[in-house]
């Protein structure tokens, strides 16, 4: 299985950053051995897909709306993400549980009408810093995956210590072997054989330079990508370690 690597820009990126970014990642995703996907702000997500048309990057959300469409002001549905040019979306990111309260049931409803639309979901999970030290991780991911990856997901989960996110600390090799292994157990428990099949991504903390230890641990199938995926060049040093 490929390694996917996606960039969350969160809410960053104007005119000019998209296209600082995603021209070289154009020509410099080629003959890469991973897969790569850029989510941009709402607002840049058909700047991105325009410069990238053809290539070998795949866009994405950061977010979806249960909803087809309606009285929803300020929120942007799966149709919209794709007709956009999107063909992903991130779910139920820390800090979307964070700063809107979203629930692992909201976020199951947005994965499933993500799904209904043909968006691939990238569904996240992770426990606090406080949950960590009570040595409460496995409690708090398996109950996020239970209660947000629908029956039948085929999707991708995100493994995001919210502790290590933006924060320049990165989970060790063995907690985040730890934390892999036990997600694949609880896909393979919930989904059966599909769970064998869903890419495990870790993000917090990512860079070129801890790229290549990450990766290499068993049941990581990518990453996700905050801080450095602002950067072309640190994007591609990142991808560049990522494993066939
Ligand atoms: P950083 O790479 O900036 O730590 O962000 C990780 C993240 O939250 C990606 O979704």
């Amino acid at each position: 299985m490929r390694q996917l690597i996606a960039g969350n820009w969160k809410m960053n990126g104007l005119a000019g950053d998209t296209a600082a970014i995603c021209g070289p990642l154009r020509t410099g995703a080629d003959g890469l051995a991973c897969d790569l996907l850029v989510c941009p702000p709402f607002t840049r997500i058909v700047t991105a897909a325009n410069i990238l048309v053809g290539s070998a990057v795949a866009v994405g959300g950061q977010d979806c709306h249960v909803n087809e469409k309606g009285a929803h002001t300020g929120d942007i549905s799966a149709a919209m993400l794709a007709d956009a040019g999107a063909t992903w979306v991130i779910l139920g990111h820390s800090e979307r549980r964070a700063d809107h309260g979203e629930s692992d049931a909201l976020i199951q409803a947005k994965t499933k009408a993500a799904v209904a639309t043909g968006l691939s979901p990238i569904v996240c999970v992770g426990e606090t810093e406080a949950q960590r030290v009570a040595g409460d991780q496995n409690k708090i991911v398996g109950g996020q995956l239970a209660g947000s990856l629908p029956e039948g997901f085929a999707g991708v989960v995100a493994y995001e210590p919210v502790w290590a996110i933006g924060t320049g600390k990165t989970a060790t090799e063995a907690d985040v072997a730890a934390m892999h292994l036990f997600i694949r157990e609880t896909l393979v428990k919930q989904l059966g054989d599909a769970g064998n099949k869903v890419r495990i991504l870790y993000g917090g903390s990512v860079r070129p330079a801890n790229a290549s230890t990450l990766l290499a641990v068993p049941h990581v199938g990518g990453a996700l990508v905050g801080g450095a995926a602002l950067n072309a060049a640190d994007f591609l040093g990142i991808a560049k370690a990522a494993k066939a």
